[in-house]
C-alpha cells in the first residue's frame, strides 16, 4: 500500500475518518502527482479498513478548500502522454468512484474555495457543506481556461442538476458562486457560519445516512429535466448549439463546444462510459493550442503582472490616503468611483461644484443599481459616497498624497490645471495623468517635479475595465513608478508598465486593429463582412462599431498631429490605406461617427445603433471585391501583432506578460489567442510560420505586414518570440 502524504487521515474513537487535505510543500492543495497518490492510498486504504469506518469527511487546512488542477502539468501535456493520463479507470477519477461507491456516507466539508478539480472532489461526495465566508468560491471555471473539467465534473453535474442547469449555470460560464448563491443554485447543500458548524453538519450527515449513495446510483434513477433521448428534452436540445454559436459569435473557443457534446452524450450513457467520453474531450482540448494560449495568459501572465514583475523592486509599498481627481467627466467620475470603492479619500474637482457633483452622482447611480441586485448593502453605500467629496475649489485638495488628472485631452489645459494645485496637495504628491493619447514626458514639463510625474491610463468604463496603462516619461522616477503600481493594485485593477510613445501601447496598437478594418471597406469589401470578420477572429467589438464610439475625428486629428511631428523631425510618415476612407468619410459625407449623428452605422435620435450606412456600399465598393475571409481576419490580427513587435523594439514594452494582458484587458486582442505575443508564439508553424504567413499578407495588401529584422531572425534561429 503506497503512503499518503497529502492527505492526512484522521480517525476518531466513533469511527469517522477525517481526511484534511494539507500538501506539506505548497500554500494551496492542487491535483499534482503527490496528490494522485495519496488519493489513492487513502481510497485503498478505506477499502481495507471499510468495516472499521463510520464515514469520510474531507476537509482542508489551507485557506483554500483545494485549487484544482495544478496548471504546470496541464500546460505542458502532449498527445503522448495525453492519452494514457486522462483516460479512465486511471487515477483520480477511478479512486473518487472508489470512494463515492464504498457503502459509507462521504461528506465535503468546504471550508474556502472549491473551484475546478476542488468542486469536483466535493461533487463526489453524497453530501456538500460550504463555510459561508468572503474566500469561498464554488463552481468549475475550466472554461475560462479552454479546459473541460475532467475529474467526472462534466459528469457529475449533469446528474446533479439535468443537462440544462449543469451547462447553462455551471459548465459553460464557469461562474465562481458565493456559498449562499451556491446553495440556491443546487451546487451545495448546507451552509454554514462557522467551522465548527461544519463539522456538526458534516457529522449529523453521517449520523443519519450511514449508508449514503449517490442519487445516480440508486436504482431507477433518472436525470433531472430528462435526457436528449426523452422526446420533452429532444424538443429543446437544437437550441443549445445554436445559443452556443450565438454566444460565441463563430470565435474559436473550442471548449464550449466540447463540453456541450461531453454532456449531451454522457447523459445518454451510463456513468463509466460517460467518464471515457469526458476523458476524450478533455483530451482533445487539454493538448490543443487555445487551452495553452488561455493557461499562459489568464493563468501565468496575469499572475506576473500583478505580483509586480514589472514594479521596481526595492521600494518600500505605500498606500493612498486620499486622492484628488482632476475633471469630473466620464473618465473622472468612473475613476472616483473606483477609488472610493477600495476606500480611499476622494476629492472630485471640476470647474464648477454642479459639475463635480455630477460626477459624483456617476457613483449615485452605480450604487443604486448595485443596491438593487443586493451587491451592496445601504450602509456600504452611504459610507462609500462620504467618501467622495466635490468641488471646484482647488484649495479642497490639501492634503492628497495623489493627483490623478482627467480633464479634456489638451496639453495647456493638462498643464494649467497642474499648475493650479501643485503647491497645494502634499509636497511629495504622487501625480498622475489619464491622457490616453499625448506622450507623458512632454505633458511632465508643466510641473516642477517630473520625477514625480506618471501616466495612468484608464479604459472605460472605468468601474467594469480591469486594466490600467502605468506610462513611464523621461523624467519619472522609480519611486513614483513603485507608487503609482501600488495604487493601481489598492484599487483592485491589473497595470501593465510601458515607457512613453504617442498613443504607448494599447491606444497605438489598437489604431492598426481599427485601420485595418476601415482599410476593407475602402477595398470595397462587404462592410457587414468585415465586422463578422471582427467577431469571428473573436474580438468583442466589431470593428466598424467601435471607430464610431471612438469618434472618426479623434483618431484622424491624433494621426494628423503625429504626421506633423514625425515629419518635422525628418522622419516619413507611411499613408495607410485606411486614411482616405476616413477622410472622405468626415469631409465628403459628413459622418464623423456616433457622437455626430452617424458614421459608418446609422443611428436613432435616441442614439441606439441601427444598421451600417447603406452609402458604404455605393461610395466604396468595387466590383467583384472580395477577399478570403481568413486573410481578413488574420489581417487584423496581424496589424496588432506585427506593431507590438515594433513596440518591443523602440522599448516602449519591455514585459511580454505585460503585452499579453494589455493587450486582452485592454484592447479587446481575444482571448482565445492567450494575448498578442502568445499569437505569435503559438502561430501554426510556430515563428517561422508567423513570419511566413506575415510575408503572404505583405504581398497581397501592402508594405505595413513586412515582418521586422527581429521576427525574422528570430525564426530563422528558430526561436519563439518570447519564452515565456
Ligand atoms: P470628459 O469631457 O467627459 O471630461 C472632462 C472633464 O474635465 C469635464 O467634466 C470638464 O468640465 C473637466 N474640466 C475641464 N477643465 C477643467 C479644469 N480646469 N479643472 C477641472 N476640470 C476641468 O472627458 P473624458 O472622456 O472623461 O476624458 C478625460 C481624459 O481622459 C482625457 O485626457 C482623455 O483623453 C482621457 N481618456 C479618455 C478615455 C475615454 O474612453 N473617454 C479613455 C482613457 C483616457
Amino acid at each position: 500500500m503506497s503512503e499518503s502524504t497529502t492527505i492526512r487521515w484522521e480517525q476518531d474513537e466513533t469511527g469517522v475518518v477525517t481526511l484534511v487535505l494539507d500538501d506539506p510543500d505548497q500554500s494551496a492543495n492542487t491535483m499534482n502527482a503527490a496528490f494522485k497518490a495519496s488519493l489513492t492510498a487513502v481510497a485503498d486504504r478505506l477499502e481495507a479498513e471499510r468495516d472499521t469506518v463510520r464515514g469520510v469527511i474531507f476537509t482542508s487546512a489551507k485557506k483554500t478548500f483545494f485549487a484544482g488542477g495544478d496548471l504546470r502539468d496541464l500546460i505542458a501535456v502532449t498527445p503522448e502522454h495525453a492519452q494514457q493520463a486522462f483516460e479512465t479507470g486511471q487515477g483520480i477519477k477511478r479512486d473518487l468512484r472508489r470512494i463515492e461507491t464504498l457503502g459509507k456516507p462521504v461528506v465535503a466539508a468546504i471550508n474556502g474555495a472549491a473551484l475546478g478539480g476542488g468542486y469536483e472532489l466535493a461533487l463526489a461526495c453524497h453530501h456538500r457543506v460550504a463555510l459561508d465566508t468572503r474566500a469561498t468560491r464554488i463552481g468549475l471555471p475550466e472554461v475560462t481556461l479552454g479546459l473541460l473539467p475532467a475529474a467526472g465534473g462534466v459528469v457529475r453535474t449533469v446528474r446533479l442538476l439535468g443537462i440544462a442547469d449543469a451547462l447553462l449555470k455551471v459548465l459553460l460560464q464557469g461562474t465562481r458562486y458565493n456559498a449562499a448563491r451556491a446553495l440556491e443554485n443546487g451546487l451545495i447543500h448546507e451552509v454554514a457560519a462557522t467551522p465548527e458548524e461544519l463539522t456538526e453538519k458534516a457529522r449529523a450527515f453521517i449520523d443519519a445516512h450511514p449508508e449514503a449513495q449517490q442519487p445516480w446510483d440508486v436504482k431507477g434513477y433518472r436525470i433531472p429535466g430528462g435526457t436528449p433521448a426523452h422526446p420533452k428534452f429532444a424538443a429543446n436540445l437544437p437550441a443549445f448549439p445554436a445559443n452556443l454559436k450565438k454566444q460565441l459569435n463563430g470565435a474559436p473557443y473550442p471548449a464550449p463546444r466540447n463540453i456541450l457534446a461531453a454532456a449531451v452524450e454522457g447523459s445518454q450513457v451510463d456513468f463509466e462510459t460517460a467518464q471515457t467520453i469526458e476523458a476524450r474531450y478533455f483530451v482533445e482540448l487539454v493538448t490543443g493550442q487555445v487551452s495553452k494560449n488561455m493557461i499562459q495568459a489568464f493563468f501565468f501572465d496575469l499572475q506576473a503582472v500583478n505580483s509586480g514583475a514589472s514594479r521596481p523592486k526595492d521600494i518600500a509599498p505605500r498606500t493612498v490616503e486620499k486622492v484628488a481627481v482632476l475633471g469630473a467627466g466620464m473618465m473622472g467620475a468612473g475613476i472616483a468611483y473606483s477609488c472610493a470603492r477600495a476606500g480611499i479619500e476622494v476629492v472630485l474637482k471640476d470647474v464648477s461644484l454642479t459639475a463635480a457633483e455630477k460626477g459624483k452622482a456617476y457613483s449615485e447611480g452605480l450604487l443604486a443599481k448595485a443596491l438593487s441586485r443586493g451587491r451592496t448593502t445601504e450602509a456600504e453605500r452611504d459610507e462609500l459616497l462620504a467618501r467622495i467629496t466635490p468641488t471646484a475649489d482647488p484649495q479642497d485638495l490639501a492634503g492628497c498624497d495623489a493627483v490623478i488628472e482627467a480633464v479634456f485631452e489638451d496639453t495647456a489645459l493638462k498643464h494649467k490645471v497642474f499648475q493650479e494645485i501643485q503647491h497645494i496637495v502634499a509636497p511629495d504628491a504622487l501625480l498622475c495623468s489619464n491622457t490616453s493619447t499625448l506622450p507623458i514626458t512632454g505633458l511632465a514639463t508643466g510641473v516642477e517635479r517630473a520625477a514625480d510625474f506618471i501616466g495612468l491610463h484608464f479604459f472605460s468604463p472605468v468601474d467594469k475595465m480591469p486594466l490600467v496603462e502605468i506610462i513611464k516619461g523621461g523624467k519619472t522616477g522609480d519611486e513614483a513608478l513603485a507608487r503609482a503600481f501600488d495604487l493601481v493594485r489598492q484599487i483592485r485593477k491589473t497595470p501593465i508598465v510601458v515607457n512613453d510613445s504617442r498613443g504607448f501601447f494599447t491606444s497605438r496598437v489598437i489604431g492598426h486593429f481599427i485601420n485595418e478594418g476601415v482599410a476593407m471597406v475602402g477595398e470595397g469589401i462587404e462592410p457587414a463582412s468585415v465586422e463578422q470578420a471582427a467577431a469571428q477572429a473573436g474580438y468583442p467589438a466589431k470593428v466598424l462599431s467601435l471607430m464610431d464610439e471612438l469618434t472618426l475625428t479623434l483618431p484622424r486629428k491624433i494621426r494628423d498631429e503625429t504626421r506633423r511631428a514625425v515629419e518635422a523631425a525628418g522622419g516619413t510618415w507611411p499613408e495607410h490605406p485606411a486614411d482616405a476612407v476616413i477622410d472622405r468619410m468626415v469631409d465628403e459625407f459628413g459622418r464623423p461617427g456616433r457622437s455626430g449623428g452617424g458614421g459608418f452605422y446609422e443611428y436613432g435620435d435616441d442614439g441606439k445603433r441601427g444598421g451600417l450606412w447603406p452609402g458604404l456600399r455605393e461610395h466604396f465598393t468595387k466590383a467583384g471585391a472580395a477577399i478570403p475571409f481568413r486573410d481578413m481576419q488574420e489581417r487584423m490580427l496581424f496589424a496588432e501583432a506585427l506593431d507590438t513587435v515594433r513596440c518591443f523594439e523602440e522599448g516602449v514594452l519591455t514585459s511580454v506578460a505585460d503585452a499579453n494582458i494589455g493587450s486582452i484587458l485592454g484592447i479587446g486582442f481575444p482571448g482565445w489567442t492567450g494575448g498578442v505575443i502568445q499569437y505569435i508564439n503559438g502561430y501554426e508553424g510556430g515563428l517561422p510560420g508567423f513570419v511566413a504567413r506575415a510575408r503572404e499578407l505583405q504581398a497581397a495588401y501592402g508594405e505595413r505586414f513586412a515582418p521586422s529584422a527581429l521576427l525574422v531572425e528570430k525564426a530563422e534561429r528558430g526561436e519563439k518570440f518570447s519564452d515565456a
